[in-house]
């Protein structure tokens, strides 16, 4: 079970000790215990999830986005950043669409964290190679430090200094992030939420505490969607917590992508 081959990377969110599996549970020595969910994930939250976490049916609706084939560029350059590091955690990590093109066939193993119950439950379907993981990226994560080749986070939110701690020191944070034309036809004709200017720019000053950028590529191309391909655009994102449009017609969208991948500045100091 794929909780198992990740018992060495996990810690306890409680006392950070590590865990072990007791028969339905996760425990740690100082006896701290996690139930294993039925459907494969453990919940690491220790309370409630937060309002932004993501639901089913916004779950579902990106399901069928990426089955579509849409997004294969983002997790085919994500892919690409991610060859050859065995452990990777992939945060906001939503059904595990990205984790588990990153895994590639070379017996790899991977850890999937996300708020939301019901992204969990999709992840450990998804793949078995993957240990779906129940936690709030804004505390402390429940990872061992220093122990990942990598870190992902595709459209989701960052801790940059977990994201730090938990990394080894020739680890990489590999970031995607969207730019402002992204879905921008999508968005003028429905009036949705609209993409901050400058996300990567922002991202990278934030990170310079604990990072150094080693590489950015900004992908950009644009598809004809069919109305119901366009309103699953619209609800499998941030506007499903708001209003979604009732008459959603076809046309072209944009997706314009910035994929990063930082080092830790912890390697410059070990050089
Ligand atoms: C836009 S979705 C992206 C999902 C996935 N990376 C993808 O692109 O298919 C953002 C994800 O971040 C998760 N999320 C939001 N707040 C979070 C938090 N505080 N901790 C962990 N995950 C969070 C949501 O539940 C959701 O699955
Ligand atoms: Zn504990």
């Amino acid at each position: 079970m794929a909780i198992e081959a990740a018992l060495d990377l996990l810690a306890c969110p409680r006392c950070g000790a590590g865990l072990a599996r007791a028969d339905g549970a996760l425990r740690c020595a100082s006896g701290h215990s996690y139930d294993l969910a039925r459907q494969g994930y453990v919940n690491l939250l220790g309370g409630s999830e937060p309002g932004n976490a993501d639901t089913a049916a916004m779950l579902a609706a990106r399901a069928r986005v990426h089955a579509t084939g849409l997004f294969a560029p983002v997790a085919d350059e994500v892919r690409s950043r991610l060859t050859g590091r065995p452990t990777v955690l992939e945060v906001g990590s939503g059904s595990g669409y990205y984790l588990a093109h990153a895994l590639g066939d070379d017996g790899r193993a991977g850890i999937a964290l996300d708020v939301s119950r019901a992204a969990a439950r999709l992840a450990a379907r998804l793949d078995p190679r993957i240990a779906a993981v129940v936690a709030d990226v804004w505390q402390p994560l429940p990872v061992r430090d220093a122990c990942l080749d990598a870190v992902l986070c595709v459209f989701a939110p960052r801790n940059l200094r977990e994201f730090a701690r938990v990394l080894r020191p020739d680890g990489r944070l590999v970031v995607a992030t969207p730019r402002p034309e992204h879905l921008a036809g999508l968005r003028d004709r429905h009036g949705l939420l609209r993409v901050p200017v400058d996300k990567a720019e922002q991202l990278a000053v934030a990170a310079s505490e604990f990072f150094e950028v080693q590489a950015t590529t900004n992908l950009l191309w644009r598809r004809e969607r069919d109305a119901n391909e366009a309103a699953d655009l619209i609800a499998m994102g941030p506007n499903a917590f708001h209003r979604l449009p009732t008459d959603v017609e076809p046309g072209p969208v944009t997706v314009a992508v910035t994929v990063q991948t930082f080092t830790p500045l912890s390697s410059r100091a070990a050089r």
